[in-house]
């Protein structure tokens, strides 16, 4: 019996590895450094990865209304008997009812419905489309299924390889195992070979209809009308200004004034959004005819305006006057109120693990180190928080001595200057005094930077640029707060260019210190925060960044990114510095030198 056990396994375990060789090798071409593009190939659905998707696994066959619920009991045992329904938890103008001690319903107007009435209506039942997605229409029977090749319609259950051809444009389908490839003629491209030569798209690409329907990473876009996106909390048809690109596709569209084409897209049960894999269309000098006079060139200090970087252009556009006054000097009256970032624009996309939007994390710094007295160029090493104009805290690991420190503040992006940026030097950092870094965890993880100023003003306040309050009271288990930064994703080891945000909740000490989780190794100075289901986590590079949680409707930074076993794993969840324990630090150090 163990021996046909054994035997099974042993056939299991090569059949696997052959597979898995057998992708890899499929996948790279000839050169040992797989290029961008082929790097994107990793990220597409492929067959294998469709049948693992969770988001299908929890769906199929599943008519059980309520979902998410058995993953996240463990918090509503963990709440604090008071307050479920402080703030309300219930979206959608949902009713909230304590329920017992410890929990909560909405009452959900029609037509949403969910814990907390976070779902749309209800044509799209919950594995209706089984390994498709289900999009809604606007006649009956009101939802349509748009499957996941090779899965078939009407139901997306039946699989077929390449039969009815799925390639266009006279592309080859190409079997694969359980996979296809399309082989695209010359200048067509795009995992069906549906974006053509000539698919490009001007300036922000507002008015760009081209047919691309892949994120910059490879990932799949959804339709415009998936009632995943509904489901999330957002309605793109009403809340973008510039509606008319959209529709029941799938394509890359900028509805929103963004730097260009952009779609969201599904990991897991996340959902998440990104630029596109669109290309700019050739400059329209080219096309100069012969006979035309070509005026005589600029004087060489003017910049020509074909020079200026599209995104440098729509964000000036999009960004409002800042409220430094006409002489550049700091008025007195800054920084007068913390935690209230830029107000959203109603279509703000913030969901786990989003780009942050303009001044959505104004108190968000990047801290960069360099070798004392070298030449090199300052690199991103750690978050911080901007507290006041001249201090921002972070993680008591986050600071090495003989090197120099600047922070930049007001900024989303690491790898361009952007206009709203404010890059300030490192005067001095205090470290706690009791900070310890052992092989089992880091004690008193936290540090102060003092930042180059006159007369008490370093930073400025801007839309871009604002304090987060400090913490005065322990918050309840159970609340959802929020991490950001620079670190590393799932999709890259080196970190995120773009600033992202996502949500997590914050964990109960005794839960975290069970044998399984962390046992004994955690003490005051630290807390637990995010799913132990694990997913949504920070990690290497977010160190010294913020977790901040509201109080009536005001950010303050309860946390700062500590450590972690690995990152995102299952019972393994995000270590913050518990921040309430050093208020009193804070404002010793801050006020002995002002
Ligand atoms: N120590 C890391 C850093 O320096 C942060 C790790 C956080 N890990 C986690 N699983 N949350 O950036």
């Amino acid at each position: 019996m163990n021996l046909k056990l054994l035997f099974f396994c042993l056939v299991f375990a090569v059949l696997l590895i052959q597979s898995k060789a057998k992708r890899k090798h499929g996948h790279r071409g000839s050169s040992s450094r797989p290029d961008k593009r082929e790097m994107r190939e990793k990220k597409r659905m492929r067959f294998e990865d469709i049948l693992a998707d969770i988001f299908f696994a929890e769906t199929v066959d599943d008519e059980d209304e309520d979902d998410d619920q058995g993953n996240s009991d463990w918090i509503f045992d963990l709440q604090d008997p008071d307050g479920q329904c402080n703030p309300n938890p219930c979206l959608n103008n949902g009713v909230c009812k304590e329920k017992g001690r410890r929990n909560f319903k909405c009452d959900c107007p029609k037509p949403f419905r969910g814990r907390k009435c976070e779902k749309g209506p209800k044509a799209c039942r919950r594995g209706r489309c089984g390994r498709g997605e289900c999009v809604l229409t606007s006649s009956p029977p009101y939802y349509e299924c748009k499957c996941k090749e090779p899965f078939q319609p009407p139901d997306c259950r039946r699989v077929s390889l390449c039969e009815p051809n799925p390639c266009k444009n006279g592309g080859q389908c190409i079997r694969e195992g359980n996979d296809f490839d399309c082989q695209c003629p010359e200048g067509f491209r795009g995992r069906f070979c549906h974006v053509g030569p000539d698919d490009c798209y001007v300036d922000d690409g507002e008015t760009y209809r081209g047919l691309v329907s892949e994120t910059e990473d490879g990932f799949e876009c959804l339709y415009w009308n998936s009632h995943f996106i509904l489901e999330k909390g957002a309605d793109p048809f009403s809340s973008f200004e510039d509606k008319d690109g959209l529709g029941p596709h799938n394509f890359c569209r900028n509805p929103d004034g963004e730097q260009m084409p952009w779609c969201f897209y599904r990991r897991g049960r996340r959902l998440l959004w990104d630029y596109c894999d669109v290309t700019p269309c050739p400059e329209p000098t080219n096309v100069v005819p012969t006979d035309f006079v070509i005026p005589d060139p600029p004087p060489t200090s003017a910049k020509p305006s074909t020079a200026q970087p599209t995104t440098v252009t729509t964000q000036t556009t999009q960004v409002p006057p800042t409220d430094v006054t006409s002489t550049g000097v700091a008025e007195p009256q800054q920084f007068l109120t913390c935690g209230v970032p830029q107000p959203k624009k109603s279509f703000a996309r913030i969901f786990g693990g989003l780009k942050v939007s303009p001044g959505g994390i104004p108190w968000q710094v990047s801290i960069q180190e360099k070798p004392k007295n070298s030449l090199l160029p300052y690199r991103h090493i750690c978050g911080g928080v901007l507290v006041s104009s001249c201090w921002v805290l972070t993680a008591a690991h986050c600071i090495e001595k003989n090197k120099a420190l600047q922070v930049v503040a007001g900024s989303l992006s690491l790898d361009k200057v952007e206009p709203t940026a404010q890059t300030i030097e490192v005067e001095n950092s205090i470290v706690h005094e009791n900070y310890r870094d052992t092989s089992e965890a880091v004690f008193n993880d936290i540090a102060l930077l003092r930042l180059k100023g006159n007369d008490g003003f370093c930073a400025n306040e801007t839309q871009f640029v604002k304090t987060a309050c400090l913490p005065d009271v322990k918050l309840s288990d159970g609340m959802e707060c929020t991490i950001s930064g620079w670190g590393a994703t799932e999709s890259s080891d080196y970190g995120s260019n773009h600033l992202l945000e996502a949500d997590v909740l914050l964990i109960n000490q005794e839960k975290c210190s069970e044998p399984k989780i962390y046992g004994s190794v955690l003490d005051n100075s630290m807390f637990c925060a995010g799913y132990l289901q694990g997913g949504v986590d920070s990690c290497q590079g977010d160190s010294g960044g913020p977790l901040t949680c509201k109080q009536n409707s005001t950010s303050v930074v309860y946390g700062l990114v500590s450590w972690g076993d690995k990152c995102g794993a299952k019972n393994k969840p995000g270590v913050y510095t518990r921040v309430t324990e050093f208020r009193n630090w804070i404002k010793s150090k801050m006020q002995a030198s002002p």
